[in-house]
């Protein structure tokens, strides 16, 4: 058997150039290597949606077309929804049995994002026990490898602590769930700053020709080419950054630059000769969206599905966790 890969995903609604770049675009690479497990976390939105939820669930079913419009296989890959399989909060419970608080407390990523995240009181237990649900997500499948942006890495690094120290007590059950660290490209949206749904920056999969169109026509470029005649650097041009990156050959990337740098072309005509480009490779994603969205049921029916061989591995490990903690 192939190593079995496990990733989740917060379901924020349609998903954006950020999110294909950064990691589906991975997770269609790790789909033909490896076993993969691909979830919508959606405990993991009610940690910081909880007092206004009723979105959670669209944007559920918006996330998971794009999954699957971009090339996430559900013959291959099993897809599912968090709160369908039980056993993740059995296995919490547990967990959090075993968890020190200092860990939790200690965690960067929740001591950055309460700083962070204005507007909404984090202050609470399922919060502040993100890492530990996060545990039960990858070790109730035995993965051993989750891939994750840098971001995520401290979460991870908690769940291999909190693992080792389950193993300590129970006995091996548990292989330590390892970081397949996505180097996670930059993406900026059109204002220049990380392409972000809550920045109101970015381009989405979904986003219709004329919309893709406008967004980068009206994106942020070298600050420096105020005028047609002023040289840019293309190195810290937003525009350059991330689409030519992505989308451009490297015939007319050398055109952009020498343009760009001695003023010979203006950033209209250097944003026109990437759009095709992008549209090129939307189309077909957007194509199997639409071909997907005619049956709402369909995605749901594909998630059921996914349940159902998610269930399947989950309920086997939830019978050794409970005879290892002597409650059968
Ligand atoms: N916390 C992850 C994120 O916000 C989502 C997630 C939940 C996850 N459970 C997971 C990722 C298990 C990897 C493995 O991106
Ligand atoms: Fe950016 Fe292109 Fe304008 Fe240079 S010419 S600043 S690379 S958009």
């Amino acid at each position: 058997m192939p190593p079995r890969v496990l990733s989740g995903m917060r379901p924020s609604g349609k998903l954006h150039l950020g999110h294909y770049h950064g990691v589906l675009e991975n997770w269609l690479k790790l789909q033909k290597q490896y076993e993969c497990f691909f979830f919508a976390a959606d405990w993991h939105a009610l940690t910081t949606e909880y007092a206004d939820p009723k979105e959670i669930r669209e944007n559920t079913w918006e996330m998971v077309v794009d999954w699957l419009a971009v090339g996430i296989d559900p013959e291959v890959s099993t897809v599912f929804v968090q709160s369908s399989i039980k056993e993740h909060a059995e296995l919490f419970v547990l967990l959090s049995m075993i968890t020190p608080l200092g860990w939790l407390e200690r965690n960067p990523t929740y001591k950055e994002q309460l700083k962070e995240i204005t507007g909404k009181d984090l202050h609470t237990f399922g919060f502040l026990g993100y890492p530990v649900l996060q545990t039960a997500d990858i070790i109730i499948y035995k993965a051993q490898k989750v891939p994750v942006g840098i971001d995520q890495v401290p979460h991870v690094e908690l769940s291999r602590e909190i693992t080792r120290r389950f193993n300590y007590f129970y006995g091996e059950l548990f292989p330590e769930p390892e970081t397949l660290l996505t180097d996670a490209p930059k993406v900026l949206g059109t204002d220049g700053r990380k392409m972000s749904k809550a920045y109101n920056n970015a381009v989405y999969l979904s986003d219709p020709p004329d919309v893709v169109k406008k967004k980068i026509l009206t994106m942020m470029t070298d600050p420096a080419r105020k005028r047609r005649q002023d040289p840019g650097n293309p190195d810290i041009c937003p525009l350059f950054l991330t689409f030519h990156k992505f989308y451009s050959d490297e015939k007319t990337i050398a055109w952009v630059r020498k343009g760009c740098t001695t003023a010979g072309i203006g950033c209209i005509e250097c944003k026109q000769s990437v759009i095709p480009k992008v549209l090129e490779r939307l189309k077909p994603i957007q194509e199997k969206r639409e071909e997907l969205s005619k049956d709402r049921e369909r995605i749901w029916s594909v998630l059921k599905e996914g349940s159902r061989r998610a269930g399947a591995v989950a309920e086997k490990t939830i019978l050794d966790v409970r005879k290892a903690m002597a409650l059968e």
